[in-house]
């Protein structure tokens, strides 16, 4: 980004830390190996950016619903990109305190007895283990799996993956001797060290979450054997330090520490400062997440939430995702707003931009059009992979910016679904912020503090899992002597959306509707689903 490209002293402001690196300065490195690349980001210790480097990497889609992904292109990136961050700082690697890993979550990495990938991962969106899914249920039971896990079997979910491998690929299941989540696969070729942290190992469904370790009655009941999975740390605690083999690939200096860090939604809340009670995000990146912490575990039995282990030690969070939320938007403009994206070339701004200045004309109901945002299926509230996207009241009077005002409506409607559950479950959500590309919007954002009734803020640093996995590293390293505390030193927020009465009683006459359509469609989505 452009702010990237200026010096680092005007990017921090007044800190005087540019006289030739004063040998007295520290810094701290986030990585996150998302899914379309790796970022990093190395810190000042008070969370001002230094240098920020990113690689993408590609999505194998082999059939229909599935996703896997190359560790060794994560490996690539990591490399590339730490070298990049130092390089690009001036900073030797001796001035780096810790470094904390973050990533995509659930992706399945299986390693032979050198350490060997054995096959491609298969990645937190992959979608072909329905059969496994009942599998689990049948051998744990369906009650057992939600008490000890959190969470209902999900296909999104490690344990299920394992399960394919074993079912499917039996020759390679015999050869794994390790099986590691996405940031600890990097950690693993950083250190030498197999570990995970509680926040990650919560998504791998084969963890006690309200114990924080492996669960012995899950693994033997699915005849998983311990031995497989790394050690299970808190999220600020080292788990190992950098080597020698992997300094001389990177630039850093062998002996750093390496945190646990988080899983990205979990290092994210340390990005955005929502490690108290009552403190919450709202996400609209790709998929929607509203996220909320909480000091005492709370599970939904259904499971339309995930109730994971936070990078707090000792909390939890409990969080609802809407699979197509920026991504709704996303298609929308993609498919029918040519003119819209040609004329925001011509005016040199973002489309997205554009797209908001229009639907903002258009009044609150989108004159009568409601939009269901089911385009991947959803999770948070039906569990329903069979649901699908619907526009509904569509009249002739209708035209594209009300299509597209109903589209971020319904994004939000499903958002409020999310926060719904969150408070039934007595989850306190007193203080939001919002994150991801739609949280720059400040329609959306205004449109999400009318329906929350609850104002919503933005967060100043846009670095989100990098920062928070950074100050988990600088907590590690001992330069902070809490989450919290690292937190209130260096998190900033911006000006707050207040609601707004007079929109809220009008989202609600909307909302209302809107609730009741999935109910009426959900068995047609079903026959859609098989028809043809
Ligand atoms: C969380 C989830 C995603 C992935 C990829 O349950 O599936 O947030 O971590 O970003």
């Amino acid at each position: 980004s452009p702010a990237e490209d200026k010096p680092v002293a005007e990017q921090c402001g007044s800190i005087n830390y540019m006289e030739g690196h004063d040998s007295y300065m520290k810094y701290v490195i986030g990585v996150d190996i998302g899914t379309s690349g790796t970022k990093t980001v190395l810190f000042t210790l008070d969370g001002g950016v230094v240098a920020s480097s990113v690689r993408e990497y590609p999505l194998y889609q082999p059939q229909n619903g599935y996703a896997e992904q190359e560790p060794a292109d994560w490996w690539n990136a990591t490399v590339a990109t730490i070298a990049e961050v130092l390089a690009k700082s001036g900073t030797g690697g001796g001035e780096i305190a810790g470094i904390g890993l973050s990533g995509q979550m659930h992706g399945l990495v299986m390693l032979g007895k050198d350490g060997e990938v054995l096959r491609r991962s298969i990645i937190w969106c992959d979608q072909r283990t329905a059969a496994e899914c009942e599998e689990i249920t049948r051998k744990v039971g369906a009650r057992r799996l939600v008490e000890i896990t959190a969470n209902p079997a999900l296909t999104g979910f490690t344990a299920s993956k394992i399960l394919w491998v074993r079912n499917n690929e039996p020759g390679v299941y015999e050869q794994c001797r390790k099986i590691l989540l996405p940031k600890d696969y990097i950690r693993y070729m950083l250190t030498g060290e197999f570990a995970t942290e509680v926040s990650d190992a919560s998504g791998m469904q084969l963890l006690d979450v309200p114990k924080r370790d492996w669960s012995a009655e899950v693994l033997e009941k699915l005849e998983i054997d311990r031995e497989l999975l790394g050690k299970v740390y808190e999220s600020p605690e080292i788990t190992g330090r950098v080597s020698e083999k992997a300094a001389r690939l990177t630039g850093l200096k062998a002996g750093t520490p390496i945190v646990g860090g988080a899983g990205d939604n979990a290092a994210a809340a340390v990005g955005t400062g929502v490690v108290e009670d009552g403190k919450a995000f709202t996400t609209i990146g790709t998929s929607g997440v509203v996220f909320a912490h909480t000091s005492r575990i709370s599970i939904d039995l259904p499971g339309r939430v995930h109730t994971f282990c936070c990078a707090v030690p000792g909390a939890w969070h409990v969080m609802g995702v809407t699979q197509a939320a920026g991504l709704s938007l996303k298609w929308f403009r993609d498919n029918l707003c040519s003119a819209e994206v040609e004329a925001a070339k011509g005016m040199d701004i973002d489309s997205y931009v554009l797209l908001d200045k229009q639907a903002a004309q258009v009044p609150i109901g989108a004159n009568r059009l409601l939009y269901l945002p089911y385009l991947m299926g959803e999770r948070t509230p039906h569990l329903d992979a069979s649901a699908r996207g619907v526009f509904f009241g569509l009249s002739a009077i209708h035209t594209r910016r009300d299509m597209l005002r109903a589209v971020m409506e319904g994004v939000s409607y499903s958002l409020k679904d999310c926060l719904s559950v969150l408070e039934e479950m007595g989850v306190a959500v007193g203080n939001m912020a919002a994150c991801g590309g739609g949280g720059s919007s400040a329609l959306w954002r205004q449109m999400l503090a009318d329906l929350y009734d609850c104002p919503v803020k933005t967060i100043a640093s846009k670095e989100g899992p990098a920062l928070g996995v950074a100050l988990l590293a600088a907590v590690g390293a001992g330069e902070y002597a809490s989450v919290a505390e690292a937190c209130s030193a260096v998190i900033q927020y911006g000006p707050a959306c207040e609601p707004v009465a007079e929109n809220t009683a009008a989202y609600l006459k909307y909302y209302t509707l809107y609730k009741e359509l999935y109910p009426n469609l959900k068995d047609s989505f079903q026959r859609l689903a098989v028809t043809g």
